[in-house]
């Protein structure tokens, strides 16, 4: 029997370890972290893949201004990395290095196979060459400046290169790349970015990319002609096929992930690699006849206010600094709440502090304290059942509730996780002012008991989804919230599974969820935390 989960693929670009990951490194992974628990949450088998680029020039002259060999600090490198996500609580199910044996042995067979298939040829290379970028480029790419010398967009001096060099016959597949870029609209999110694409790279010309390098010795050996080493970017973008087990003993993942329709494989990335990735990847992909991507999301950049972040101008944010501050959970808020796909976003500190003051520790951790203190007086701690005698202010929040939760999968279907975020967290605001409209401790002096108990049984619930839906994101906040009201999942009817945890999607079952539980604390321990305190 086939297994009919659906599935997703999902990649972030591998990082080069050249330097710290700084917060532009830390949006991409957290963006597919969040991508890859919601889908998970929703029931999809995921398959997420990060890591690092450890071959070219970039890295052989990093080691060799920190006087360490390369290896050396490579693996001092991957410590860092990978200690970075684990404090950011990023699930990744594959971590690759390129300098992993299986992934050298597979593109060194990519690569004959190329050779062997006509698709490489071997030539003379001259051009301008940006050893941060990794990219040559073209006359009308560069500037010359004041001081006689090139320099690139990004404001890097380049080096004039000349050497014998082997060539990717990707000018043969002009038509057939636009075709497939503007074909579908579903390809390239957002869509705006394929017009930059085509029109920078595409109308202009393609012409056949240089992938071999005799000037330099640190990656991947061409076997056939061994002066040549393989361009980075081949060795890199193979890696989302590699870490399947792509050419290897055990390609089992690499079947169920890549060759196989009914996955979604998805790259996330921001801007300025899209061409590596929408040009000259899928024309590999087809040279070799392998599926495509079905869907690249690139997203805009994260700036500070001084502008885009440089080592020169010292303003480049360190993830760190906040994990260690604020917690991972109020990082992972603001990268997901506050920065943007479709453009570039300013990272300030004082909106995260804003931020993290009104949504974490006001909406969200006063709600806990406010719903756990008036069940405390009102209840001795236990949910009340909701009766059939519903006023308007109640009807009103259920069916806010029941929009909710028959609308978010749509906006996980749809990669808009930000959108999602922002309807949660007004979510917030209408539970505040249905509470401050009702006001329970009034009905609790009327003795107004049924009108009370509806308010709280209503408010419980829409807390306990509202923690549900947040789990993805405030990943140690939403465990918290569990264990503080003593609440396990209760398999019903209509349920859909979150972790363990469980939304209802008929209102009524919804409400009877948890009616009668009681989460009377032993001691102080089982008090609720102040997670987010203010600040
Ligand atoms: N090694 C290549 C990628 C090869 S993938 C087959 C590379 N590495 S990188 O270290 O420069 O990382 C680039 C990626 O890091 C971007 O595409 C983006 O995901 C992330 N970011 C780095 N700086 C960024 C910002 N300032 N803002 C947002 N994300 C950025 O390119």
């Amino acid at each position: 029997m086939t297994n009919k989960k659906k599935k997703l693929y999902i990649t972030t670009p591998i990082y080069y370890p050249s330097g710290k990951p700084h917060i532009g490194h830390a949006y991409t992974t957290v963006l597919a972290d969040v991508i890859a628990r919601y889908k998970r949450a929703i029931g999809y088998d995921v398959f997420f893949q990060t890591g690092l680029d450890e071959h070219g020039e970039k890295i052989a002259n990093t080691a060799l201004k920190q006087k360490k060999e390369i290896k050396v600090m490579l693996d001092e490198m991957a410590v860092v990395f990978k200690g970075l996500w684990k404090q950011l609580d990023i699930s990744y199910d594959y971590f690759i290095r390129t300098t992993d044996k299986q992934h050298e042995q597979a593109i060194s067979k990519i690569f004959s196979t190329l050779i062997e298939k006509d698709c490489i040829y071997l030539g003379e290379w001259a051009s301008y060459y940006c050893v941060s970028c990794e990219e040559n480029y073209t006359k009308s790419q560069i500037e010359k400046k004041g001081d006689g010398k090139m320099y690139c967009q990004f404001g890097h001096e380049l080096t004039y290169k000349k050497e014998p060099s082997y060539f990717l016959k990707v000018s043969k597949y002009q038509k057939w790349i636009k075709n497939v870029l503007t074909k579908s609209k579903n390809f390239i999110y957002p869509q705006s970015r394929v017009k930059e694409l085509t029109n920078s790279f595409i109308n202009e010309g393609l012409t056949d990319l240089s992938v071999s390098r005799t000037s330099i010795n640190w990656g991947i050996k061409v076997k056939e002609n061994p002066k040549h080493v393989i361009y980075v970017w081949i060795d890199a973008l193979f890696n989302y096929l590699t870490s399947l087990g792509y050419l290897s003993k055990d390609d089992k993942l690499f079947k169920k992930y890549w060759q196989n329709n009914d996955v979604q494989r998805v790259h996330l990335m921001s801007k300025e690699i899209m061409r590596f990735h929408c040009i000259y990847w899928p024309i590999m992909l087809h040279m070799l006849n392998l599926n495509l991507p079905t869907k690249v999301i690139s997203h805009g950049w994260v700036i500070t206010n001084q502008g885009k972040m440089s080592k020169s101008l010292g303003n480049v944010i360190d993830p760190k600094m906040y994990l260690d501050d604020f917690g991972s959970d109020a990082l992972r808020y603001f990268l997901i709440k506050e920065l943007s796909i479709e453009q570039d976003s300013v990272f300030s500190h004082d909106i995260f502090v804003k931020v993290y003051n009104g949504d974490l520790a006001n909406n969200y951790g006063n709600m806990i304290t406010r719903v756990w203190g008036m069940m405390q007086r009102y209840t001795d701690y236990k949910v009340p059942a909701l009766s059939k005698k519903l006023n308007n202010l109640d009807k009103q929040v259920i069916k806010y509730h029941q929009d909710l939760i028959d609308n978010y999968k749509k906006y996980v279907d749809e990669f808009k996780i930000k959108d999602l975020l922002i309807k949660i967290q007004s979510s917030y605001d209408v539970l505040n002012k249905y509470i401050e409209n009702v006001k329970p401790w009034q009905l609790f002096k009327n003795k107004q008991t049924e009108t009370l108990n509806n308010c709280l049984n209503i408010i419980f619930h829409f807390m306990v989804d509202l923690n549900i839906l947040l789990s993805p994101i405030l990943v140690k906040a939403s465990v918290n919230f569990f264990k503080t009201f003593k609440l396990k999942s209760k398999d019903g009817k209509k349920t859909i599974a979150f972790g363990p945890y469980y939304l209802n999607k008929d209102s009524k079952a919804r409400y009877e969820m948890y009616a009668d539980h009681n989460f009377k604390p032993k001691n102080e321990s089982d008090y609720p935390k102040i997670i987010f305190a203010r600040r």
